[in-house]
């Protein structure tokens, strides 16, 4: 695909030379997302960052990636403070925002509402996340970690089996990223969920048609087995109609030290897109796991910040200009952890 000037909607947009291209940059950014260089290639550049709906890692890290690129943000992340909530159409925010901005990200609980707010933007519009549909910048930064933290065990995302545990029906992160998957090869996925929270069949039937290896269960001990990565998923509660509609899943799946030593291979990469529900009656990954060599979900949250820079870079097209205008930085950076 061509990178400049695009919006990136969905991950059914990328070939798999395109994701190479992505993490290709991405690997370059590391200087700066360490904080031992800083870019000025996107000197005066704004980015809009839209929220409406709840984020923290989402939203800060394609603010700081846009910084780190030397670039400004300016944040809308209340609807209730924002003309939406006066009765202001999809349409005018965005003629209007994208008169203010160089590009925007937007996350709203309305499937398809980036993609219609796209349509009127007048500049490049990154979906953070449209309701229970797609979140694609995740699902990059998750196989972007994938890649890593199999081929640091001297594995490959061709032919590796990947266990999705939780809300499959509204996680939008597993939809994106099993979609993205289907660019590869001998992929073999067991999906364990509640049976009322599967994930949708299309996506399934999507899978098995590319040669996928697909089992569903709602077994977690058993589908846990056999895994080079398991990925873990909130009980996406704001899409249920009521939050006792929810407590009937919440805890159901849970991932501890005892659960993994007994279930799991001893090289299983844990994984999570965050945040994870800690409270008592959810839990789905314990802290006692907090130390564990192969957790991965801080790895996952680093590596965003990489992979939205690369985003940036190659939409804003100044992938060539990042090293022309890099400097040392003068503070203090190191890192305790
Ligand atoms: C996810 C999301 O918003 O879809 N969070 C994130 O962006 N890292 C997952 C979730 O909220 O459960």
């Amino acid at each position: 695909m061509n990178f400049r000037g695009a919006h990136i909607l969905s991950v059914a947009q990328f070939a798999r030379q395109d994701v190479d291209k992505i993490f290709r940059v991405a690997d370059r950014m590391e200087p700066f997302a360490h904080r031992r260089q800083v870019s000025k290639a996107l000197d005066g550049a704004i980015l809009g960052n839209m929220f409406f709906e709840p984020s923290t890692r989402t939203r800060v890290s394609f603010g700081c990636a846009f910084n780190l690129l030397g670039g400004h943000v300016r944040e809308t992340a209340d609807v209730d403070s924002s003309s939406i909530a006066k009765g202001e159409s999809l349409f005018d925010t965005a003629r209007v925002i994208s008169g203010y901005s160089d590009v925007i990200v937007m996350r709203h609980p309305r499937v398809g509402s980036v993609a219609e707010f796209a349509e009127a933007s007048r500049v490049p519009v990154i979906n953070g996340g449209d309701g229970s549909n797609e979140h694609p910048s995740q699902a990059l930064l998750d196989l972007y970690t994938i890649k890593k933290e199999l081929q640091s065990q001297g594995g490959t995302i061709d032919g590796m089996s990947i266990a999705m545990v939780g809300d499959l029906k509204h996680g939008r992160t597993v939809h994106s990223l099993s979609q993205l998957l289907l660019l590869y090869k001998d992929i073999r996925f067991t999906l364990i969920s509640p049976r009322e929270l599967s994930m949708p069949a299309d996506i399934v039937d999507r899978l098995r048609q590319e040669g996928h290896e697909v089992a569903e269960t709602d077994d977690m001990e058993s589908g846990l087995q056999d895994n080079d990565t398991v990925y873990l998923t909130r009980i996406q509660e704001e899409r249920f109609t009521t939050k006792l509609e929810a407590d009937i899943y919440r805890g159901r799946f849970r991932l501890n030290q005892a659960i993994y030593t007994r279930h799991c291979q001893p090289n299983t990469v844990i994984m999570h897109p965050l945040p994870r529900d800690s409270r008592a009656e959810a839990n789905e990954l314990d802290a006692d796991l907090n130390q564990h060599p192969n957790l991965a979900i801080f790895r996952q949250t680093d590596n965003g910040v990489l992979v939205r820079m690369a985003l940036f870079a190659l939409i804003l097209d100044v992938e060539d200009k990042i090293a022309d205008t890099a400097a040392d930085v003068g503070w203090y950076t190191e890192r305790r952890f």
